[in-house]
């Protein structure tokens, strides 16, 4: 099932700031891992982040047509992206075919749709929630899920994301249907901009 977050200034605490994490931080936390980290390490990680738009901004870029995918890090493990989205732009329904994942909202408004699925009935909505700079949400097997910032929004979204282990080929999914296809999420571009 998903799980929502969100960060209370209650919970902004001496103790948590001294557990923050800087974009570089959780890099290197990242790269410390021999296993794939449980889904409740990877909110703690994103929860705690205090990442400044000035470690964010080689990871900032837009296009049109689709959101963009800028990869941090990935290793055998666990991976971390930026994903950039204008208004408007939006995630197929999909799975994660296996991995956990978290996402931390940097700036905008993400909405965030989830759907059952039944083999006879097919896809079925579920629920649907928005998440404001600053909230955690993420997806554990076999959550359905579509992520989007909505052309309502009038803002650019900004996103974090850390998914154990990295994606790979996803399942993709349509309302009313039982049919379930492969998609590959594309980040080919993204590599021009890793570290
Ligand atoms: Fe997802």
């Amino acid at each position: 099932m998903s799980i929502h977050f969100e960060t209370a200034d209650s919970l902004q605490t001496n103790e948590i700031k001294n557990n923050s994490h800087s974009l570089g931080r959780l890099v290197e936390a990242l790269e410390l891992q021999s296993s794939a980290p449980s889904l409740e390490q990877i909110y703690e990680w994103l929860e705690n982040a205090e990442i400044d738009a000035e470690e964010l901004q080689p990871y900032i870029g837009f296009k049109e047509g689709n959101y963009w995918r800028h990869r941090v890090c990935r290793n055998e493990f666990v991976e971390m992206l930026v994903l950039c989205w204008r208004p408007g732009q939006r995630t197929p329904i999909h799975d994660h075919n296996g991995s956990h994942g978290g996402v931390k909202v940097f700036q905008g408004v993400l909405w965030e749709t989830t759907f059952s699925f039944d083999e006879v009935k097919g896809l079925e909505y579920k629920a649907a929630r928005d998440c404001s700079p600053g909230a955690v949400t993420g997806s554990d097997v076999p959550d359905i899920h579509q992520l989007g910032n909505p052309d309502v929004s009038g803002q650019d979204l900004v996103t974090i994301h850390v998914y154990a282990p990295p994606l790979g080929v996803l399942h993709t999914y349509k309302p009313g249907s039982a049919k379930v296809d492969l998609y590959v999420p594309d980040d080919t571009e993204s590599l021009l901009n890793s570290p």
